[in-house]
């Protein structure tokens, strides 16, 4: 019997709560669920919650902690704390695992107790057992695709209509609940990062930091951006990639020109998709709802029946001698769009086509990852760029 101390009900937490009770055969049962907010009014009755992580922690019949609350910080104690109580823990926290990957490590090793998170990347699409499990043994050259919902919402709707503007399709997105007040964790591409941090360890055994994770956004994105993608038969997608170049790991957050004929760009909304490209299986697409109260909750639901049968990550690849090195000296096609002093500064090995019009000027050409991140545009609130 898994006796379950929920910490956040929440949209997944409320989620979880939902699946649980309509999922029949798993003997698991909710005894107490941590929230934080003594006054808000709540679905269940009173005596179902408590205001103090302890009671939870301290409580030795349970068993199982799940932790789905909208704080990395206290995400962490609670986590640590639980696993080091005996208890195994499932939670859907990309920010804490991305931020806190090594610490964690450590903490299961210490305690041999199972942390699982297939929830936090990609919501219900289960990439990381997966990773894990299924891509054991074969080859991976790469890892790419659409992990955020949110911009994937506000791109599909600059594609549909070529004249929108990105801040009207935001705040239509923030009305409809697909984006939050305080967008910047997804369109600044940190959700993203996050996610890259999660597969590049699972596909790669490489743990990296968040902050070295090659990120830029959507939000400079403008009708121009749009219009010369799909003058090159394209649309443009915030894409997630891990993958290796001479056992170099390439790790990135960045819009991307999508041809029109890839899988990718009919993914649209706010669904998810993740790409694998295997040596023996070659590429493999996952599809699914990447965000919402019961997708997410489902991932979760997943791995609290895994503990049944007392399933752990063993990170065999991070075990591996040799495992690939974070580097940024690779090359890439780019496409830039700013002005003369801009485009000017940065240094390209070649550029393929520089186009003007309407004041406005873009150049696409081959740079290294490395000149990229230390240019002016990079660095810049005022120009777009993707990798074409
Ligand atoms: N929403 C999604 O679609 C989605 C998808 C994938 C992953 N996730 C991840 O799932 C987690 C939860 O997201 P959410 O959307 O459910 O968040 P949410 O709707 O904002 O709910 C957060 C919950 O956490 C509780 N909370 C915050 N700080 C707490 C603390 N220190 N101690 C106890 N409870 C605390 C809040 O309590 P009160 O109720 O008292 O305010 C609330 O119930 C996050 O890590 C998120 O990144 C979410």
């Amino acid at each position: 019997m898994l006796t379950i101390g929920l910490f956040g009900f929440g949209c997944v937490g409320q989620g979880l709560w939902d699946v649980i009770h309509r999922t029949h055969g798993l003997r698991s049962q909710i005894a107490r669920i941590c929230v934080k907010d003594k006054h808000k009014s709540r679905p269940l009755p009173r005596n179902a919650f408590t205001f103090d992580r302890d009671d939870i922690l301290n409580d030795d019949t349970i068993n199982v902690v799940v932790e789905l609350i909208d704080d990395a910080e206290a995400a962490f104690e609670i986590v640590s704390a639980a696993m080091r109580k005996g208890k195994a823990v499932v939670t859907a926290n990309k920010k804490m695992v991305a931020t806190r990957f090594r610490e964690l490590l450590e903490i299961q090793q210490e305690t041999q107790q199972p942390l699982l998170y297939e929830a936090s990347t990609g919501g219900s699409i289960p990439i990381i057992r997966n990773l894990e499990e299924y891509y054991d043994n074969d080859l991976l050259s790469g890892v790419e695709g659409i992990v955020n919902g949110t911009t994937n919402y506000i791109l599909s709707k600059l594609s549909a209509n070529i004249e929108a503007r990105y801040h009207d399709v935001l705040r239509e997105a923030q009305q409809l609940g697909f984006a939050e007040s305080d967008p910047s964790l997804d369109v600044d591409a940190w959700d993203a990062a996050y996610k890259t941090v999660v597969i590049s360890a699972h596909a790669f055994g490489a743990v990296i930091h968040p902050d070295s994770v090659i990120r830029r956004g959507i939000a400079t994105i403008t009708p121009f951006d749009v219009a010369a993608a799909r003058s090159h038969g394209c649309d443009i997608k915030l894409l997630s990639r891990s993958s290796l170049h001479n056992n170099q790991l390439i790790a990135w957050a960045l819009p991307t020109f999508v041809p029109l004929t890839d899988m990718l760009s009919r993914v649209v909304n706010e669904t998810n998709a993740i790409r694998l490209h295997g040596a023996f299986s070659d590429d493999q697409l996952l599809i699914g709802k990447g965000a919402g109260a019961h997708p997410t909750a489902s991932a979760v639901l997943s791995d609290i029946a895994a503990l049944k049968y007392s399933y752990r990550y063993e990170y065999k690849k991070l075990l591996l001698n040799d495992i690939p090195q974070f580097s940024t000296d690779i090359s890439t096609r780019v496409y830039i769009r700013g002005n003369d002093n801009q485009l000017n500064s940065i240094e390209f090995s070649d550029v393929e086509i520089d186009h003007k019009a309407n004041n406005n000027r873009y150049l696409i050409g081959e740079t290294s990852i490395r000149a990229l991140v230390e240019s002016e545009p990079f660095n810049s609130s005022e120009c777009f760029i993707a990798i074409a």
